[in-house]
């Protein structure tokens, strides 16, 4: 889950496609990429969890925290997040790279992976560490969100990167206030992230409303998806289903995603 643009609800959409993904019977891991500004703690109300260590195998792998059926891993669990900002880079993608590999995942359908905004040295670390089967891209209507969407699709298109972008989201779509609910207001714009789809040739997976509880769930850590027959829980739940359709569409039609090698 990426963006170029911060803020536009990488997240909020990461956390609930998860838990929709979840409700759909899907085995599902969420790793919080966002080193230096986890959300997935409190957005899971999980913020007192401290993952242990448990021997497998003679190895010591961290066992992931346990969430609304979720496999849940942040660095958030870990490290204050103030404390986090000071790292360097290497720090940063070793930190990554042990919740990754070093982690007992068991068997999952889908890895949910919640980026860090922009393009940035842990998008690096997250290519080179991993085959990334795809990428999905969040993005408001807004032309500058779009403006940074087109260079976060760009950086997975790149040739040396490779990663097959499996559509785009629009999140913050319209606004319908609850006294007026046949009045739809298009804050950011209408339809952008359709338009960009289109001239992209990626598919739509979803429109997300913006809409207060969704707000609250995340600030709550009850994501609203965990209701998948509400309004914004159906938003979610279709998200959920266009993303299977799209993975699915993507294993047959291409090979694995390769790992971006490190060798100079
Ligand atoms: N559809 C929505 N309706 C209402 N509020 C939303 C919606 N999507 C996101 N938000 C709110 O917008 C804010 C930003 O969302 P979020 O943290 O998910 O964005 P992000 O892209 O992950 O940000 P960052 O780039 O900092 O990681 C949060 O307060 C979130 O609750
Ligand atoms: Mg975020």
């Amino acid at each position: 889950m990426a963006s170029g643009k911060g803020g536009v609800g990488k997240s909020t959409v990461a956390a609930n496609l998860a838990v929709a993904l979840a409700g759909l019977g899907y085995k599902v891991g969420l790793l919080d990429a966002d080193i230096f500004g986890p959300s997935m703690p409190k957005m899971f109300r999980t913020e007192d969890a401290r993952p242990y260590a448990e021997s497998k195998d003679g190895r010591d792998m961290i066992v992931p925290v346990e969430q609304y059926g979720i496999k849940l891993l942040s660095i958030g669990f870990f490290v204050d997040p103030e404390q986090a900002v000071l790292w360097r880079g290497a720090m940063a993608s070793n930190a990554l790279k042990q919740l990754i590999a070093d982690a007992d995942w068991g068997e999952l359908d889908y890895f949910v992976i919640d980026m860090p905004p922009g393009t940035s040295d842990i998008h690096l670390t997250l290519v080179q560490t991993l085959g990334i089967t795809g990428a999905v891209i969040v993005s408001t209507p807004q032309e500058v969100a779009l403006a940074d969407a087109r260079k976060g699709i760009d950086m997975f298109r790149n040739e040396k990167v490779n990663v097959p972008v499996l559509g785009l989201v629009e999140n913050m779509a319209w606004f319908i206030p609850a006294e007026l609910p046949e009045n739809k207001y298009y804050l950011f714009g209408k339809e952008g992230c359709k338009r960009l789809a289109e001239e992209l040739k990626v598919p739509l997976l979803g429109q997300i409303p913006i809409v207060q509880s969704i707000c609250e769930g995340g600030d709550n850590g009850e994501p609203v998806a965990l209701n998948l027959d509400t309004m914004t829980g159906m938003a979610f739940r279709e998200l959920a289903q266009s993303v299977v359709i799209a993975t699915d569409a993507r294993n047959h039609q291409l090979p694995p995603t390769a790992a971006v090698s490190t060798a100079k």
